[in-house]
């Protein structure tokens, strides 16, 4: 057991200090720091969990280590244990090793691996994973190192057994600038890719996402990398037919304004945010249900999509709402931190039947009937966070600062023109009436 346990987990020595074990019951968590084979056997205590994590060590001196055959009883154990996920973190791992080891998950029921701050050192040998499943379904590195991936793409087809068989996959902060495509042929049944924080450009994602590549794949991460066009990204993408979640945020695209590639028709949520967009870019995925173009520096928009049910463009530079009948099915709209200084009146009849509607920190006229558009809204109790204490009057002087909701709007104030004419007519009547009386006396007297 002891020896099992060790080579499954690739452990992690730190020179002979106090390594211990934490428990936390309650979260099913166990942490070991700088475990050694000395200290191995506190790893008891994780045996219950659910997620173990070992942070630190060195396993480089493992590398010799004699690896035999597993014993019938080490097996019965290790399928008896209810671990689930194992996160290695702060250490190096030499790769020769990790091929050695991983065909001993087979034995397990862990689904996630995850390497966070680790560097995988050399390359391995990963031959012993020829036509070899795992349970592992979700696969995540954040922060390593590597060798490159290029050129190794034969080595890594020993794997294609597990990988075709993996869902989820993520590579986050961690310099990759491309991906072979023969890498992305393994995952046949890749569902998420999260690739945040790296440097892929333009030209690498075509490669990446080449024919057969990731056929599966709905969902696929791309905030922080080193993405410019807007096309180019539309046409690296182009092979994915069943992506349905894209996030772009947080690169800095420039639309072209004559593009015409086609994105992939099965795509519903769309995230445009932070992507120094001066502009709505087009063409948007004709069957979007959610797009957010929060955080950029859009002045209009004025695009309609029929099966959107969520759109954000807080924090832009919108002067107008767009209108609500280019979204028929819209339920949630988020418009705060734009220079919006009246909603029609039309429009809050129909922003009072969505879901959540946010319209705060925006520089508010309130004349009389803007203000009470935007009680009228609030009371329908749709109006999101920030009601009434971010809602604040810009203009009339008079209300400057004030918060939307204290602003007078009785009908009388309102409509003093709607009432005061009528009113008129009525008194020049009386008044008339009055006149004739005095003229007539006598009849008047009599009625
Ligand atoms: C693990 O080792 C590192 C340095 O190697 C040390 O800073 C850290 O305190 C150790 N952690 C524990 C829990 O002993
Ligand atoms: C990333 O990993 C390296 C070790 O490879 C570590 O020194 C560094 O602190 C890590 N950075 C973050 C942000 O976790
Ligand atoms: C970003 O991409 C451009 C080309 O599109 C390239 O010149 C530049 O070096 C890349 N920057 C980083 C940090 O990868
Ligand atoms: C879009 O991305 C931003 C930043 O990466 C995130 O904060 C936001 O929640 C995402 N929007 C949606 C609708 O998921
Ligand atoms: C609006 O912008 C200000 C300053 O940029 C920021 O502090 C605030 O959190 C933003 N509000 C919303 C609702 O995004």
């Amino acid at each position: 057991m002891r020896v099992a346990v060790l080579l499954l987990l690739g452990l992690l020595a730190a020179e002979g200090r106090r390594n211990r074990c934490f428990f936390n019951r309650a979260k099913e968590h166990c942490v070991c720091y700088n475990l050694s084979e000395e200290t191995i056997g506190s790893i008891i205590q994780c045996l219950p969990a659910n997620v173990v994590e070992f942070q630190g060590g060195d396993v480089e001196k493992y590398i010799a280590f004699p690896i035999r055959d597993l014993t019938p009883s080490i097996i019965e154990t290790l399928d008896s244990l209810v671990i689930k996920k194992i996160i290695i973190g702060n250490v190096l791992v030499p790769e020769i090793l990790l091929a050695r080891v991983l065909r001993f998950f087979s034995y397990t029921h862990v689904q996630e691996l995850a390497f966070e701050s680790c560097v995988f050192q050399g390359t391995g040998d990963w031959s012993d994973m020829d036509g070899q499943s795992l349970p592992i379904v979700s696969l995540s590195f954040y922060n390593v190192t590597s060798a490159p991936l290029t050129g190794r793409e034969q080595a890594f087809s020993s794997l294609s057994r597990w990988l075709e068989t993996l869902q989820e996959l993520a590579v986050t902060s961690s310099r990759v600038t491309s991906l072979p495509c023969a890498i992305g042929r393994l995952f046949r049944a890749l569902l998420s890719l999260n690739l945040a924080q790296n440097s892929l450009s333009d030209g690498s994602l075509a490669l990446a996402f080449c024919q057969g590549a990731f056929p599966r794949l709905q969902e696929l991460i791309l905030h922080h990398n080193n993405l410019s066009s807007y096309r180019s990204v539309c046409e690296g993408v182009g092979l994915l037919p069943e992506l349905r979640h894209l996030d772009l945020s947080h690169n800095k695209l420039v639309a072209d304004p004559s593009s015409s590639c086609q994105w992939p028709a099965s795509l519903r949520r769309f995230n445009l945010s932070n992507a120094g967009l001066a502009e709505v870019p087009t063409p948007l995925p004709p069957g979007l249900e959610v797009l957010d173009m929060s955080h950029n520096q859009l002045r209009a928009v004025d695009t309609s999509l029929s099966s959107l049910k969520k759109l954000f463009l807080n924090q832009n530079l919108l002067q107008a709402i767009p209108s609500i009948r280019n979204y028929p099915v819209l339920d949630t709209l988020h418009l705060d931190n734009n220079s919006i200084s009246e909603l029609p009146r039309e429009e809050v009849k129909l922003l009072g039947r969505l879901q959540d509607v946010a319209v705060a920190d925006n520089p508010f006229s309130c004349s009389c009937s803007a203000a009470r558009g935007l009680q009228v809204l609030a009371a329908t109790g749709h109006l999101g966070q920030g009601w009434p204490g971010d809602y604040r009057c810009q203009s009339p002087a008079e209300y400057q600062g004030w918060q939307v909701a204290q602003v007078p709007v009785s009908v009388l104030r309102c409509h003093l023109g709607a009432v005061v004419a009528p009113l008129c007519v009525i008194l020049a009547l009386l008044g008339v009436a009055g006149a004739v009386c005095l003229v007539r006396t006598r009849p008047c007297r009599r009625a």
